[in-house]
């Protein structure tokens, strides 16, 4: 058990679990974009690990670039979507990975494929960590997914409580009757 700032987190799911399912994901991308030389677009902070783990599974070329979109305080999503900033190259015709830590809401996803598209894209697709498909608010095509967990709040392997707990190895489920 660990304790992120005035809550207890139990383990939730290890790191060994979530390397394999990053590799299965991998693969599928592997399937679907060889020969192909797309630009991954990691969403900051929360996908710094998984993109970083993710990458080094990949077997086609491809850029990635790194771009931030604030979305989230606390432990409720505020739905308050901001455009992604960040982005130094020309997206027009370009294959798109959308590389996030966790799917909640699904407003923040829902916001930037709009963007993107504007921005003349070939395609746009979303690879995700994890995703609470309970909690899915907008109509979202979610292609690629590592894991799907039930309605909980998580810290852990890139994602946060109040900017706190990214560093752990393992993913950490909040305790509730606290
Ligand atoms: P959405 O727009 O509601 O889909 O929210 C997505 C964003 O909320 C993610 O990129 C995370 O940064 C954050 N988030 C959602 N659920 C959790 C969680 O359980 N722990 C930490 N961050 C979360
Ligand atoms: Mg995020």
């Amino acid at each position: 058990m660990i304790t992120v700032k005035d809550k207890q987190f139990e383990l939730f799911i290890q790191h060994q679990q979530i390397e394999e399912r990053i590799r299965v994901l991998a693969d599928k991308l592997n399937a679907d974009y060889q020969g192909k030389h797309p630009l991954l677009i990691a969403v900051l902070n929360g996908a710094f690990i998984f993109a970083a783990d993710l990458v080094r599974h990949l077997t086609f070329d491809h850029e990635i670039q790194f771009a931030k979109f604030a979305s989230y305080e606390g432990m409720e999503s505020t739905g308050h979507i901001k455009e992604l900033i960040g982005i130094s190259t020309d997206l027009k015709g370009k294959d798109i990975i959308l590389v996030e830590d966790i799917i909640d809401t699904g407003f923040t996803m829902h916001s930037i494929v709009p963007q993107l598209k504007a921005k003349g894209v070939r395609s746009v697709e979303i690879a995700t960590l994890l995703m609470k498909p309970q909690k899915l608010r907008v109509e979202l095509d979610v292609k690629y997914c590592a894991m799907e967990i039930p309605n909980e709040f998580i810290v852990g392997y890139g994602l946060d409580y109040d900017g706190i707990g990214r560093q752990y190895k393992d993913i950490y489920v909040v305790k509730d009757s606290q």
